[in-house]
């Protein structure tokens, strides 16, 4: 159990809790629980979403979260990373997607959408072409062995970056109020920031700051087209691989981020995937990450892991370990879970 400093308890008869709200530039969130990605598989396989994605969504929305996040969307065919994942790849996407936003906006909810390239964490049989990867090193992944990727050229590098770019531009078009980059969990934008996978000697590897200026790059890009859309980036907290990203690197990227203008940081884990490392236990398994980060920046950081009890939530918020908490399969297997919680 966190320890709760009474000092910040009451602040003047105001105590932070589950249903505060929060302003995030052009909106307010109406309280302090957001739905992280989580891939639905429902799209079709031309990315298109269908009826049982905005069911999906709509189950999710009812939850009373206070930000919807729309699962990982690839951003181009050779970053696609499932039969079945949501596209933002092409213009044809944008009907769909918006159909999904307005659904998520009609209760009460922002809606945020993931945007994705798998990099090496895919195969050429999903991605129908070569896999783009900084290094040529295939992304660790336990318990299989993936393909061996492409090393990235120059052309590569700058497909990424237009099709980051693009793929905001038709999030903003299909009208979602935040965008996130995802960066964490071993695809592709973690496979840059990542001394594992990126073992590169020219401007985009070799250094810290080399790592990060591919990501780093692309958020200026969209933040140069798009100014008024609220950027988010999901970042490990550490890649929980030896060799891999520390909390030190996330900390650094988190503030450079920041100074560049990113809204909401979402703390999660690298290389290793999402799921639980085995040095981690109980609810809120990644949280330290994100406290350590939130110690750190001043825009809202989401912390994740197990989470499922508004108890945590209150005291996480009053101590300070992060500005939101993400509920994911608490949610998934019962979207009434807010109801339960007394969210509003
Ligand atoms: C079915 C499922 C799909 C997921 N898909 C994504 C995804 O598309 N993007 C992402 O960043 N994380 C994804 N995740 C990870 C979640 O966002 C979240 O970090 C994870 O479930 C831990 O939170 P929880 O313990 O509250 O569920 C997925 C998780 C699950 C269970």
């Amino acid at each position: 159990m966190l320890e709760v400093d009474s000092k910040k308890l009451n602040l003047g008869g105001w105590m932070l809790n589950i249903n505060s709200k929060l302003n995030i530039g052009n909106f307010v969130l109406k309280n302090r629980v957001v739905v992280p990605p989580m891939a639905s598989q429902t799209a079709e396989l031309d990315g298109r979403i269908t009826p049982k994605t905005i069911e999906h969504y709509t189950k999710l929305a009812s939850s009373n979260a206070s930000m919807i996040m729309v699962e990982y969307t690839y951003v181009h065919q050779s970053g696609k990373s499932e039969m079945n994942q949501l596209g933002i790849s092409s213009d044809f996407h944008i009907n769909g997607l918006k159909k999904l936003a307005r659904r998520i906006k009609k209760y009460g909810a922002v809606a945020a959408i993931q945007l994705t390239h798998a990099g090496g964490k895919s195969s050429k049989d999903t991605t129908g072409d070569r896999l783009i990867s900084p290094s040529g090193i295939s992304v660790p992944v336990k318990g299989s062995q993936l393909e061996v990727p492409s090393v990235a050229n120059e052309e590569d590098v700058q497909l990424l970056k237009q099709s980051f770019l693009s793929a905001a531009k038709r999030a903003y078009a299909a009208e979602f109020d935040v965008v996130e980059l995802h960066s964490a969990h071993g695809y592709g934008l973690n496979q840059w920031i990542s001394p594992i996978t990126n073992q590169r000697s020219d401007y985009y590897g070799g250094t810290v700051e080399n790592r990060f200026r591919l990501l780093l790059e692309i958020v200026n890009l969209i933040k140069k087209e798009l100014p008024s859309l609220a950027l988010s980036v999901r970042i490990p907290g550490m890649d929980h691989l030896e060799g891999g990203l520390t909390i030190e690197h996330s900390v650094k990227l988190a503030v450079l981020l920041e100074n560049a203008g990113v809204r909401i940081i979402n703390v999660s884990s690298g290389i290793g995937g999402w799921k639980r490392p085995s040095s981690r236990y109980g609810e809120g398994y990644l949280v330290a990450d994100a406290a350590t980060i939130q110690a750190k920046v001043k825009i809202p950081v989401i912390g994740v892991g197990a989470i499922q009890t508004a108890t945590y939530i209150n005291n996480s918020l009053l101590t300070n370990q992060f500005s939101l908490a993400a509920v994911g399969r608490a949610i998934l297997s019962c979207p009434k879970w807010g109801v339960k919680v007394g969210l509003q």
